[in-house]
């Protein structure tokens, strides 16, 4: 198979950008692919999940990591897709020139949107800056409510933005966190979690717009 690069982008901080990076890595290695993470966000949050996977699985983390600043993802993305299926980029709260080299080696970008309208607002400079590099994006509501008005409106309102909606939303779960900081995904977390079906959802809708 040929190693896709998946992108993770969105302007507004704490959106989720450094969550669904990491479930859908792990996702995808339990699904039996070899997969890499790279950190392009000096904050480092996915460099710091990854040496705590580290410690936690005694030094058997089962994926590769590195991390660039935005002039060596290039060199990065295209040694690391030599040798795995994914590459799944994570990238800082940015819609500006330092994103554009991880828009540029992505084959899709997913832009995650936590259910409030200052994500959403954040959502149309960097789906310009996407659209900008010619990249296929996938918009995902992140941290939704059930049941409440405002994730519903907030889904409408991502309708009318320029790249499609995943069907899958990622409701607001304490696993989700709690998984992030133990250096593990939902998967590896709780199998049978709703937390673990969606991101199983959500990573099959990537698959078939990549057409694996
Ligand atoms: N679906 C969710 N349910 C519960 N908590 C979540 C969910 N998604 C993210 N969080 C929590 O929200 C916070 C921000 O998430 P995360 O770090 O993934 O966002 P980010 O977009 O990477 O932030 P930054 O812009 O700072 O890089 C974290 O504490 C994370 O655990
Ligand atoms: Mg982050």
């Amino acid at each position: 198979m040929a190693g896709y690069t998946i992108t993770v982008a969105q302007q507004k901080g704490g959106s989720g950008k450094t969550t669904v990076a990491v479930n859908l890595a792990v996702h995808l290695r339990d699904a039996g692919h070899s997969v890499a993470v790279l950190d392009t966000d000096p904050q480092g949050s996915m460099g710091r999940w990854f040496m705590t996977r580290h410690e936690a699985t005694g030094g058997d983390p089962g994926m590769e990591f590195s991390t660039a600043s935005a002039w060596g993802v290039g060199y990065e993305c295209d040694k690391l897709k030599r040798s795995n299926d994914f590459v799944i980029v994570d990238t800082p709260p940015k819609a500006d020139s330092d994103l554009r080299p991880a828009l540029r080696e992505a084959d899709l970008v997913i832009v995650p949107v936590s259910a409030s309208q200052l994500d959403l607002w954040a959502t149309e400079a960097v789906l310009e800056l996407i659209d900008r590099a010619r990249k296929p994006a996938l918009t995902v509501l992140n941290r939704a409510r059930a049941g409440t008005r405002l994730s519903g409106e907030i889904v409408a309102q991502m309708q009318d933005l320029a790249a499609p909606v995943a069907e899958t939303v990622l409701g607001n779960r304490v696993i989700f966190a709690e998984a992030l900081g133990q250096g593990f995904g939902v998967t590896e977390r709780q199998r049978t979690s709703a937390a673990a079906s969606e991101i199983a959802a959500l990573a099959e809708e990537i698959v078939v717009m990549l057409r694996v």
